[in-house]
């Protein structure tokens, strides 16, 4: 086939005369305009966007094979891992693709934390956000249940449980959601069609509002400063370069370094110790057999701590339901009149470490078997968990700030330079009067002076 490039431009113009898809290119790529001081948290977004896309490639495929019939589902993933061509490949991706997944969405929102993505004027960007982790955790939880082995039954059926804890209607809505008074084919089948149709949808329209959103007020970066401040005379922001090709480049760099761990993951550890795939999910459900330790996978232990560290079912329940909760009201519960960690003040620098360390405890204590002393640390840390956030509005008000720099890099521009240039240049020349004219020439003092500190500066940054 013979198509000649301006026969191929033809049909080009052809689609573009019809859709938009040149203008919608620019308006969220070429021209559109991000701070020029993205860091290495800023990877995390694009890197969620990738594992959604790896999450659907990956489950249609093992869709192809697998059974929602809790008489072959198991034996359907047994199949998958043996028999199917690549059938191993496609599942550890899949399986290795959801704690990926909580990792980096995880550091996503901890990049938030960080530098205060989620204030004024990026509220919305933070509940879409917000509202997207939910829908995950329903996706992951319902997913788990697929398999059908020991872990998914009962975690599913620890978790389904729960709900029947809600004073009057409780137990009526656990047997809804089950469809049947135990967990059985009947919960399968809805879990199914929840997971590989209703909640992916929802995942695709909330990150769509969700990037819809963050493309209307810009991005944020490190430094917490609002770059349409300040503007050059073609109306671009001069702190900010366009997102293609700059930061399509840098993602692609975050994006292979990504691949590296995820492959080594799927190639070596894809089970990661009984974290990212249970020892007991390997035996298939027994409804008449309960594990000895039923505990949900890595990514729901720090809530599940929370659950647990509460000595009242219903209580621990809205306490669960609470950390989250709280998550979504953070825009409100910030006080803080700059954005960034870099200008905040050490409390709320140390309440944040504060905060990490006490949801990777949770995480930590989620996973083991409950102990007194496991649950008196559960007990702190919940304490601590939510003390970062219902003391926020006290201590965010407080804290001394430091000034923010008008412009995002620490660089000064030309114009704030020029009394600095002025400086320099009266130093390497003095004033000569020939005559009537004063003229300036050559200063080799100055000029000598000026190198000396040079090439002192010079000595200082190298050591
Ligand atoms: C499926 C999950 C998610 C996907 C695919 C996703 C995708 C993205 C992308 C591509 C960006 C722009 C690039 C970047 O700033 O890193 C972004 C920004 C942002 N996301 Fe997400 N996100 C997800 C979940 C979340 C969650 C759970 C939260 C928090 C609750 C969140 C909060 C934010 C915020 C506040 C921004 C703006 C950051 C800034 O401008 O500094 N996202 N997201």
């Amino acid at each position: 086939m013979n198509l000649k490039p301006t026969r191929l431009r033809m049909c080009g113009n052809w689609v573009l005369d019809r859709f938009p898809l040149a203008q919608v290119w620019n308006e969220h790529m070429a021209h559109y305009y991000a701070p020029k001081n993205f860091n290495f948290w800023y990877f995390f977004g694009s890197l969620a966007l990738l594992v959604l896309v790896n999450q659907f490639v990956t489950g249609i495929l093992l869709t192809m094979n697998y059974k929602p019939d809790a008489k072959l589902a198991f034996d359907s993933v047994e199949y998958i891992m043996r028999d199917v061509n690549w059938g191993w490949l496609v599942r550890y991706m899949h399986s290795t693709g959801a704690s990926a997944f909580f990792i980096v969405v995880y550091l996503h929102m901890f990049r938030g934390l960080l530098y205060g993505s989620f204030k004024q004027p990026r509220e919305l960007i933070w509940i879409f956000g917000m509202l997207l982790f939910v829908a995950l955790m329903a996706e992951a939880f319902m997913g788990y249940l697929l398999p059908w082995g020991q872990m998914s039954y009962w975690g599913a059926q620890v978790i389904i449980s729960l709900f029947s804890a809600i004073p009057v209607v409780g137990d009526d809505l656990a047997l809804w959601i089950r469809g049947d008074y135990v967990i059985s084919d009947a919960t399968l089948n809805r879990f199914f069609a929840f997971h590989v149709i209703a909640v992916p949808l929802v995942l695709v329209l909330l990150v769509f509002m969700h990037i819809v959103a963050l493309h209307e007020v810009g991005s944020n970066n490190p430094d917490g400063v609002d770059i349409k401040k300040s503007k050059d005379p073609w109306g671009h922001p001069t702190d900010g370069i366009p997102f293609h090709p700059y930061y399509t480049v840098k993602d692609v760099v975050g994006v292979a370094v990504f691949l590296i761990f995820f492959a080594t993951v799927i190639f070596y550890m894809p089970e990661m110790g009984g974290y990212f795939l249970e020892h007991a999910n390997f035996i298939p459900a027994d409804p008449m057999k309960t594990p000895e330790h039923i505990a949900p996978v890595w990514y729901f232990t720090p809530f599940y701590s929370i659950l647990r560290a509460i000595p009242d079912k219903f209580a621990g329940v809205i306490g669960m339901g609470g950390s989250i909760v709280v998550l979504f009201l953070l825009p409100w519960l910030d006080r803080g009149k700059v954005k960034s960690i870099r200008y905040r003040g050490g409390i709320y620098k140390k309440a944040l470490l504060l905060f990490v360390i006490s949801f990777v405890a949770l995480g930590y204590l989620g996973t083991q078997p409950v102990t007194p002393l496991a649950t008196t640390m559960a007990r702190i840390f919940t304490a601590i968990y939510f003390g970062f956030f219902l003391l926020m509005p006290i201590y965010t008000r407080w804290e001394k700030l430091k000034p923010v720099p008008n412009h995002i890099t620490m660089q000064p521009t030309l114009e704030e330079r020029i009394p600095e240039l002025k400086a320099l240049f009266e130093e390497v020349t003095e004033v000569k009067s020939e005559g009537e004219i004063s003229k300036r020439s050559f200063n080799p003092t100055g000029a000598k002076n000026v190198l000396i500190r040079t090439a002192k500066n010079l000595k200082e940054s190298l050591d």
